[in-house]
């Protein structure tokens, strides 16, 4: 396979934990390792809860999904599976948590996890509102929900194993940043990036504060990607140059310092807890720096919506230039990996995460 060419020890280690995994699996008889999977967050995750939502900041239309299962767009901004879709494949499920505002997510289909997520959501209700997304508060509301219908529909017991024993995954703070801190300049004007990212750290541990306290026991958090390479990014904050923004990139380092400072704390405070932050800033920038190393083509550059400024943020059946086969680029669109950067990304959560499953 192409996309394993040339990567090193990681390699052996990730050999290893799928061969553990594998073989967990089997002994489980299909099902997955833990009960679920409860995810949270922003576009990086949502699998088609906007599509319910009166926002503009959506995805299901094509040339979203065209290499998904059936080729048909869900609401998942990518070409094809993110990265959490090959997560709960590698925890052994047969199927991902549905989308909580759509109509799969009902019945037995609750019972092994649903997901809550909103593109254009972040660690702030003002990052959301702007967008008439949902706010991480109001997706913690929407689980509270949830946790009851499961236990009406399995049972208090069963329902208790579930909420205890699921992995809950939150992506955040991509938004708060490139969709709210850098475009409002009332915002830039009130807190260095410093104190924004303390202000986003407080509201992470409340949100692990508040899953806590409904009965989550293990939590995963992305930190941030190299927001400076990000296509977008570059296309607005680049200044016509067409290299990763270094300003974004020191914030997004900022950040997931003080993001890890405030697991440090967490973790210290509930010794029953395990949290885990998942470093994707350096796994994205190896890619971005050394796409050909990881069987990559084209880092820099989106699949689909390239060109002028006006131009590069879409990506739609209108827009030009859209690359026939998406396999060799690291970005799908401006702002989101490729399936098969996912795929990368997505095994260095595994690796991070076997803290969360053992
Ligand atoms: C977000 O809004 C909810 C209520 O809508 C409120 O309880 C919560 O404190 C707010 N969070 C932040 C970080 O402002
Ligand atoms: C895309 O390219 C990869 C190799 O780079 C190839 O394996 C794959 O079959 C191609 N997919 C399509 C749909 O052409």
């Amino acid at each position: 396979m192409e996309l394993w060419r040339g990567r090193t020890s990681a390699t052996t280690n990730l050999a290893l934990v799928a061969v553990v995994l594998a073989a967990m699996v089997e002994i489980s008889a299909g099902q997955g390792l833990v009960p679920g999977v409860m995810i949270f967050g922003d576009s990086v995750v949502d699998a088609g809860n906007n599509n319910n939502l009166a926002t503009l900041v959506r995805a299901d239309f094509p040339p979203y999904g065209r290499d998904f299962l059936q080729h048909k767009p869900t609401g998942r901004f990518c070409n094809g599976k993110l990265a959490t879709d090959f997560t709960v494949e590698n925890l052994g499920f047969t199927s991902y948590p549905p989308a909580y505002l759509s109509n799969e997510a009902a019945g037995t289909n609750l019972l092994n996890g649903a997901n809550f997520a909103s593109a254009a959501s972040g660690y702030l209700n003002s990052t959301a509102n702007l967008y008439h997304a949902i706010p991480l508060a109001q997706q913690v509301q929407y689980y509270k929900e949830y946790q009851s219908k499961v236990e009406t529909i399995a049972g208090r017991e069963k329902a208790r194993t579930l909420f205890s024993g699921s992995i809950y995954i939150l992506s955040a703070g991509n938004s708060d940043f490139i969709q709210n801190y850098y475009v409002n300049p009332m915002l830039s004007a009130s807190y260095t990036p410093d104190q924004f990212s303390e202000l986003l750290a407080k509201s992470f541990t409340n949100f692990v504060q508040n899953v806590y306290d409904l009965g989550a026991r293990r939590v995963g958090v992305t930190s941030l990607p190299p927001m400076g390479c990000l296509p977008a990014a570059i296309a607005l904050f680049g200044g016509g140059n067409n290299g990763c923004v270094t300003r974004l990139n020191n914030d997004a380092v900022t950040f997931n310092k003080k993001i890890n400072t405030a697991a440090a704390s967490l973790r210290r405070s509930r010794p029953d807890l395990r949290l885990v932050v998942f470093d994707i800033y350096k796994p994205l920038l190896d890619l971005i720096d050394n796409p050909g190393s990881s069987g990559f083509f084209e880092s820099k550059r989106a699949c689909c919506g390239t060109g002028t400024i006006e131009t590069s943020l879409l990506c739609n059946t209108r827009t030009l230039g859209t690359c026939s086969n998406a396999t060799e680029y690291v970005f799908w669109d401006s702002f989101h990996p490729s399936e098969a950067a996912n795929r990368v990304l997505s095994d260095a959560l595994l690796l991070q995460g076997i803290d969360l499953i053992s």
